[in-house]
């Protein structure tokens, strides 16, 4: 397997490709779980997943973050045309705030509800926000329209992946991935 030379580091990539996949999943999780009709046990074990899953990748990003801040991303390739090496920085500037702020909304959202996380729970760690209603709804306005936000930004920037890797070849998506067709 060769590794082009300006590709992420091997922790940058793990992180990258375990929280894509967990973010993949929240979505769709997310979305479904909070609509009508759906069985009780359903309901209840994908909102146990959500939640659960959710805080587990407040601390990926927060690793993730630490990370970045030590170790700095390869330089962008010379051959993208500014403007999209502009997109580009600016999509994964906003899909990281993203990463923090919607786990960090989703657990006050429901810490301030009053509603348990299972995993925090069973290993004794007590809510680090107090119960108000108020908070509470804020936060769940700013989870539900930063939701659509990482969806709408998440389908951009694989779209924009893919389109790299599969039609271009022009060592982006390898960037990422080594080992995949350049
Ligand atoms: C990157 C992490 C996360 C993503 C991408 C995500 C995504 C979503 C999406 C798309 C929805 C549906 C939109 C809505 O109706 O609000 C949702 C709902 C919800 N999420 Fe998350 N979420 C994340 C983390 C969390 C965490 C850490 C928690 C709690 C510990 C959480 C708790 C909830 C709850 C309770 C709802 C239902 C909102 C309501 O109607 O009360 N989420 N999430
Ligand atoms: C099939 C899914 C995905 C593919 C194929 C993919 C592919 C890539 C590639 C090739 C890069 C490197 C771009 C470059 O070199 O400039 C990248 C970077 C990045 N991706 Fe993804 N990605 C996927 C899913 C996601 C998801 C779901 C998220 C978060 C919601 C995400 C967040 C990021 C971020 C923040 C960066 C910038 C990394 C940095 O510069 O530190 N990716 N992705």
């Amino acid at each position: 397997m060769t590794i082009p030379s300006q590709a992420y580091k091997a922790p940058a990539r793990w992180l990258h490709w375990s929280m894509a996949l967990l973010v993949l999943l929240m979505i769709p999780v997310g979305f479904l779980m909070v609509r009508e009709g759906l069985s009780r046990p359903l309901q209840n074990n994908l909102f146990i997943f959500h939640k659960n899953v959710g805080v587990l990748l407040l601390i990926l990003i927060t690793v993730r973050l630490l990370y970045r801040w030590r170790n700095p991303p390869p330089p962008e390739p010379t051959h993208l045309p500014d403007w999209q090496a502009r997109i580009a920085g600016m999509t994964h500037a906003v899909l990281y705030a993203l990463l923090l702020i919607m786990p960090l909304a989703g657990y006050i959202r429901v810490r301030a509800g009053g509603f348990p996380i299972e995993s925090l729970d069973a290993l004794g760690v007590p809510a680090l926000v107090p119960r108000s209603d108020t908070l509470a709804e804020v936060a769940k306005t700013i989870h539900f329209y930063g939701g659509w936000t990482i969806a709408f930004l998440a389908a951009l920037h694989v779209g924009a992946a893919l389109h790299h890797g599969l039609i271009k070849k022009d060592g982006i998506f390898s960037r990422m991935w080594p080992g995949a067709s350049q």
